[in-house]
């Protein structure tokens, strides 16, 4: 291996505490988790240790600026019991146009996939088989510079740990637009996995839920016209037998599951449209029942349906979630290329492969 793995496994799992049919999303974490280091543009200090706490300056600049980027990915075990990651090439350039973004060092491809693969390895026992459930793989980078004046970084983080989880939404989702808040603009991080932009929606999310809202549905922030994507999703409508998601325009995250979802409509000879949307659009599509589907997709919350839409003061109903023409069987198909059960007829599944714990572990 490029970058040489110390291991250090747990004295005591805590695999025996977890009751694996009732998961929620992000409140367990596996056994380890990976570290490594950045200093100078150098990895080095790679590591596979129990999950824990981790020391660190109250000085770290991350804590500061906000230097944070993340991924969101998931381990499943297909009918044989063989852990597969979904699409990891695809993580890692999108985490690598974070890091670029946010002047932080690209993580060596082999450094991503050898993590991942050792990580999953050495845990697989954790990865739910029950359904709709998985191993959540949380890769993130961070900066440890123990210096509080405005500069560019030099010292970094690369952690990965994981968590057995359940489905993010249980059930469709009703979701709201405003116009008192901005997620993203032109020339912004609307595109990277970049921890503030979750930051700042966390009061856009509390004033949602207070109203009895799930999520916002982001517009852009000029006109407030242009649908942008979910708080946790990129967003698809059906309208006229037509298939709909805004553009990459540097706005929105750029989702692993949107290209999915997008790649499975066109083989089914769906015509899809990637282009500005309007909340006007979709509205009125709504209004004359036209509007026969939308769907949020994500990682974390796969293929979700909506339910409601807001959008200055009237709200809108989704057809009953049976008589819709492609989400409910979009999700079934993607969660069964994902877990194996359905055949991967884009070649999308990675089988997990140790290159060092296969040996230590014997
Ligand atoms: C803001 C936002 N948009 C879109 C997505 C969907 O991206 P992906 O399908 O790669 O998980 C996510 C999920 O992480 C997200 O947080």
């Amino acid at each position: 291996m490029k970058y040489p793995f110390h291991i250090e496994r747990t004295e005591v799992s805590r695999l025996s505490t977890v009751d694996f049919n009732n998961l929620q999303f992000g409140k367990l974490y596996g056994d380890h988790m990976f570290v490594a280091e950045c200093r100078r543009g150098k990895w080095t200090d790679c590591r596979i240790i129990p999950f824990g706490n981790l020391p660190f300056s109250p000085a770290s600049s991350a804590l500061h600026y906000g230097q944070i980027i993340f991924e969101g990915m998931k381990a499943f075990k297909n009918p044989e019991g063989e852990p597969l990651l979904f699409r990891p090439d695809m993580n890692w350039h999108r985490f690598n146009s974070s890091a670029a973004r946010m002047a932080m060092p690209a993580v060596p491809e082999e450094l991503w996939h050898d993590a991942l693969n050792e990580l999953v390895y050495m845990d697989a026992d954790w990865i739910p088989q029950e359904k709709g459930c998985s191993l959540y793989l949380r890769p993130f980078m961070f900066a440890t510079d123990r210096f509080i004046g405005v500069r560019p970084t030099e010292m970094f983080k690369f952690i990965i740990i994981t968590s057995p989880a359940g489905l993010y939404y249980p059930k469709p989702v009703k979701v709201m637009t405003t116009s008192k808040y901005v997620r993203a603009f032109p020339g912004g991080v609307g595109y990277a996995k970049a921890a503030g932009n979750y930051g700042a929606t966390m009061l856009p999310l509390r004033e949602a839920l207070e109203r009895g809202f799930d999520q916002v549905l982001w517009t852009d922030g000029v006109e407030h016209k242009w649908i942008h994507e979910i708080g946790t999703m990129n967003v698809f409508f059906v309208i006229d037998g037509v298939a709909l998601t805004p553009n990459l325009d540097g706005t929105i995250l750029a989702g692993v599951t949107r290209d999915c979802v997008i790649q499975m409509l066109k083989k089914e000879g769906v015509k899809v449209e990637e282009r500005p949307v309007s909340i006007d659009e979709v509205m009125e599509a709504g209004r004359n029942g036209k509007l026969q589907d939308a769907f949020g997709s994500g990682t974390a919350a796969g293929i979700t349906q909506i339910s409601h839409i807001e959008h200055k003061g009237e709200l809108i109903a989704l057809p009953p979630l049976d008589q819709r023409p492609h989400s409910a069987r979009l999700r079934d198909e993607l969660d069964g290329i994902k877990n194996g059960t359905m055949p991967d007829r884009f070649g999308w599944t990675v089988k997990v492969k140790s290159k060092l714990l296969a040996e230590v572990l014997e």
